[in-house]
């Protein structure tokens, strides 16, 4: 099981440089378990130490949209699912602005939707990760709107994290 995560977070790193015209890669950012974290089968937080991150920028395209309900929702999402094992610093503030600011918002999305929570991907509805993603936006400070963000390939390949520390 964590074998194959851990190949596929590869392999999207991968197919995602292939697609994109410059590509650089980082490490990711790190997980720790906090002590809200729910007892229960240990899960490995450093699964691969060579995994990377694709970090592409977009810096032409425009902020991704999302509401001040979803961001709402999502807060919730992360407090109770995220928040056990990342800190808040490494998603909110510099450190998260450093790594995914101008990238495409898709990228965080389908990211998080298809291994996020390492212990139970993909276990969210949907709406749940569309909700959490907006929640980091606000976090980071990109002004709400009066869309929604939404999974429309229009919105997920063609809006950018428009962040700022
Ligand atoms: C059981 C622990 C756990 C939970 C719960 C969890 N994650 Fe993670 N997350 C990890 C680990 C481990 C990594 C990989 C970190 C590493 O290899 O350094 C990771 C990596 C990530 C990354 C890549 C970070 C980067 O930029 O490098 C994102 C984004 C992410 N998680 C978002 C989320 C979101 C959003 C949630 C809630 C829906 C969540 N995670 C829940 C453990 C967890």
């Amino acid at each position: 099981m964590r074998k194959s995560r851990l190949f596929f977070l590869g392999t999207f790193a991968a197919a995602v440089g292939c697609a994109a015209a410059t590509t650089n890669f980082r490490p990711p950012l790190e997980a720790k378990l906090g002590a809200g974290a729910k007892t229960g089968t240990p899960v490995a937080l450093r699964f691969d130490p060579n995994a990377k991150v694709v970090i592409t920028r977009y810096t032409n395209l425009p902020a991704a949209p999302y509401t001040a309900a979803q961001a709402q929702r999502g807060e919730q999402v992360y407090n109770s699912t995220c928040a056990s094992c990342h800190q808040n610093e490494k998603f909110i503030g510099k450190e998260f602005v450093d790594n995914w600011g101008d990238r495409r918002v898709g990228d965080f999305y389908q990211l998080v939707r298809q291994t996020m929570p390492v212990d139970n991907p993909g276990s969210l509805k949907d709406q749940q990760y569309l909700d959490v993603t907006a929640y980091i936006l606000k976090a980071n400070h990109a002004p709400a709107t009066t869309d929604s963000l939404s999974a429309d390939t229009t919105i997920m390949r063609g809006r950018k994290i428009g962040v700022h520390p």
